[in-house]
């Protein structure tokens, strides 16, 4: 009764390896860099099989599905990096675990896909989640989709990143695109939560589920939130996004972690709210607001780990 976990070191893989170690369930946590892997999973111990693998690279998928009932699926980059490309890791590496999955007898599998998903949207990153969600769905697995809005928590890339620039920043700030895009931020507890609570409800499978926080909240609203939780103030100043990509453009040619790519730029024009939230009314969870303590860990970004992470790409959090 093996759950395998791709993504595993990555930060909804590690939130769902650590509620199925806390039910005792046995775990295969497939990951591409076993030096995060430790950094991540190191505690579990041997509660955790640690495995290596690479959803590009189909063989390197096939010794993991021995023994395996069900996988959760959580590989995926925002960011493309020189030959890891939205259609190869997204796309064609889903297609692989899918066709992998088939050929091992593995039937249950949770696609980890995003809210907004769409493989007929103009979006090169949204259409690539769709594109994967397609196969999925057209597949014999027994499969379930969750498509979480931005989630947060302590390893998050999407606000920590805004609370780095906070700290490297001073006085004013960027109020992106006017503020005005939405989002409905969820925790990162709440989807691995939600992911566990489908693994063992089969009345999920064959569903699309969107899981959303308890607000919708503007961008200027988050940015405020994230000026908050770090205690200091900034003067913010409305900054359109066409303004933005040529700095954005460049970030992302000269640094090793830029922390912003133009197609991520693109979706702020995608209203980021979901529409039928299943976190509550499918799993009955009942969503961490984000705001007070729970997004007290944005305090500790700090200017040095903004750099660092920058300019050498490195895991910080
Ligand atoms: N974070 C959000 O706000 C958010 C919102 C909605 C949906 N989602 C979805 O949630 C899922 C997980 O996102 P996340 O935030 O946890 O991302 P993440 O922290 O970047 O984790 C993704 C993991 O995938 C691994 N990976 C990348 N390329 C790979 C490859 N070729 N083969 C094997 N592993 C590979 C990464 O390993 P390395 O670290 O070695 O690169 C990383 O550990 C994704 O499907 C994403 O679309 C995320």
């Amino acid at each position: 009764m093996t759950i395998l976990v791709t993504g595993a070191a990555g930060f909804v893989g590690n939130n769902v390896i650590d509620k199925l170690v806390a039910q005792g369930r046995s775990v295969r946590a497939m990951v591409r860099n076993l030096e995060k892997a430790q950094m991540r999973l190191g505690e579990y111990g041997d509660k955790v099989e640690i495995v290596q693998g690479d959803v590009t690279q189909r063989d390197s998928l096939l010794p993991h599905i021995q023994g395996v009932t069900a996988i959760v699926h959580t590989v995926a980059i925002s960011m493309e990096k020189g030959g890891q490309t939205y259609e190869k890791v997204n796309y064609q590496g889903t297609v692989n675990l899918v066709d992998v999955a088939i050929d091992g007898g593995v039937s249950r599998f949770i696609n980890i896909s995003q809210n907004g998903a769409d493989s007929s949207l103009p979006y090169r990153f949204l259409a690539s989640k769709g594109k994967a969600q397609d196969y999925v769905a057209a597949s014999n697995l027994k499969w379930t989709a969750l498509r979480p809005s931005a989630i947060f928590g302590t390893q998050d890339e999407f606000f920590n990143t805004f609370a780095r620039l906070v700290r490297l920043t001073p006085l004013i700030f960027p109020l992106i695109g006017g503020g005005k895009a939405e989002f409905q931020p969820v925790s990162v507890l709440d989807v691995a939560e939600a992911t566990i609570r489908s693994l063992d409800d089969d009345s999920t499978i064959g569903k699309t589920l969107g899981l959303g926080g308890l607000e919708v909240l503007t961008l200027g609203e988050i940015e405020k939130r994230v000026i908050q939780a770090l205690n200091t103030r900034r003067i913010m100043i409305p900054t359109p996004v066409w303004l933005l990509r040529p700095a954005v453009f460049i970030m992302e040619k000269t640094l090793r972690g830029s922390p912003v790519s133009s197609s991520l730029l693109d979706l702020l024009a995608v209203p980021n709210r979901v529409e039928d939230n299943a976190l509550v009314n499918i799993f009955g969870i009942e969503p961490i607001p984000f705001r007070g303590e729970h997004i007290a860990y944005l305090k500790n970004a700090s200017a040095g780990q903004a750099l660092k992470k920058f300019f050498t790409g490195a895991t910080v959090n």
